[in-house]
């Protein structure tokens, strides 16, 4: 389908830039003496960066490349080229390429198999109905979290280019599980309620809002070391440990269905979920990475046991979640495993971001989930797709 796909392999992607390189703005030789937009009030005296309102500073000299920086960053935040991170703008590329709809995908046969009274067990329709019920207000979270706490905070025209991607894909995630729900005739009120009624589900949500709260406060500015700090634990929560790690038991879980030809429609669009996921994890890994090389300062040994400790945290949620999901195996699948498959995702995301393995030895139970990834290898997996989405955006019908 698309010309591009993500794996998230961590040796495969991340490529942060060291600063300073010799590109240059734009090409008239302009002066450069004061490219810096005008700043007023606190966030002027906390060093913070700009946010891309200030007023238009007629005259100013060209922005310079090495005038951008991803955080804190004083130069005008609404001239996207040139282009510093470059891994950013390929993310927002290939995040266009892979475009997709959910009300394109063909749901009949799973409306056959949910209508059949035999074709589930009652684990089988608890575990659909926990995954869909967390994945319903997830994808909320952290579309706002994106909004209304990273986005102001990072300086950078590129970087915050791929976020209006993501929310909109996140916008879509929601999307795509409020039409499988519709189709498959679930009662809506106990799945978009269940993050206020189910505890396993509850406690991941509640495990991230303090992060974006932290934030979001109007008054909150970068700048500080400690300032800093609290907006690369949100990054930390979100990218790292939301998407990177809440999202796992769920996607191995519904997954697990279309490999048995079953809920076809509703894994082809966990399927692409899963894709956008995971490069929004990378995304988000990359950022951090380019915070810790301009910033590093910021990544003290302290700070590394606390990311530490939340990613541990995190990993037990997830894992207690698989247990209350799964009470009894099913599906080739049980709890224990899941345990296993999440020390070892933890430590896959820790050690993209530097930090050594935190569950040393652990084995992943599920190695065909990669292939899930590849939709480069089998063009329509589940075969339920109609249209397909070409790079420069045009559509062509089957
Ligand atoms: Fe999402
Ligand atoms: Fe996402």
């Amino acid at each position: 389908m698309s010309t591009l796909d993500w794996n998230d392999d961590p040796t495969q992607q991340y490529s942060p830039q060291q600063p300073s390189t010799a590109q240059t703005a734009g090409s008239l030789g302009a002066a450069h003496p004061d490219p810096f937009a005008v700043q007023t009030g606190a966030a002027q005296a906390a060093g913070a960066g700009t946010t891309g309102l200030e007023d238009v500073a007629m005259g100013a000299g060209r922005i310079q490349v090495d005038d951008k920086k991803i955080i804190n960053c004083k130069a005008d935040l609404n001239q996207l080229v040139p282009f510093k991170y470059q891994w950013a703008w390929d993310k927002y590329i290939a995040g266009c390429a892979n475009h997709w709809m959910p009300n394109e995908i063909n749901m009949s046969a799973d409306i056959a198999q949910w209508r059949n009274p035999t074709a589930f067990s009652d684990d089988e329709r608890l575990i659909i109905k926990r995954a869909l019920g967390f994945f319903a207000s997830a994808d909320s979270l952290v579309a706002n979290n994106l909004v209304l706490a990273v986005y102001r905070h990072i300086t950078n025209p590129e970087c915050r280019q791929y976020l209006l991607r993501q929310a909109f894909e996140e916008a879509l995630h929601t999307h795509a599980y409020q039409y499988i729900v519709e189709s498959l005739g679930m009662d809506e009120a106990e799945i978009f309620n269940m993050y206020r009624e189910v505890k396993s589900v509850h406690d991941k949500a509640a495990w991230s809002l303090p992060y974006t709260q932290s934030l979001a406060d109007p008054m909150f500015h970068t700048g500080t070391p400690e300032d800093d700090q609290r907006l690369l634990r949100d990054l930390v929560a979100f990218y790292v440990v939301f998407e990177g790690i809440f999202f796992y038991v769920g996607f191995v879980q519904l997954l697990s269905f279309g490999r048995q030809n079953r809920l076809t429609g509703a894994s082809e669009q966990i399927q692409y979920i899963m894709r956008d996921e995971s490069m929004h994890m990378n995304f988000g890994i990359d950022v951090i990475n380019q915070i810790k090389i301009e910033n590093p300062h910021l990544w003290t040994a302290e700070f590394q046991e606390e990311i530490k400790d939340m990613v541990r945290e995190a990993t037990d949620l997830e894992i207690q979640y698989a247990h209350d999901t799964m009470p009894r195996g099913v599906l080739g699948l049980n709890a224990n495993m899941f345990h296993d498959y999440m020390h070892f995702i933890a430590n896959r995301r820790c050690n993209q971001i530097g930090i050594p393995d935190i569950f040393p030895g652990a084995t992943n139970p599920f190695p065909w989930m990669s292939e899930m990834m590849d939709l480069k290898k089998e063009k329509n997996f589940f075969e339920t797709r109609v249209i397909e989405y070409q790079a420069g955006g045009t559509l062509s019908w089957d």
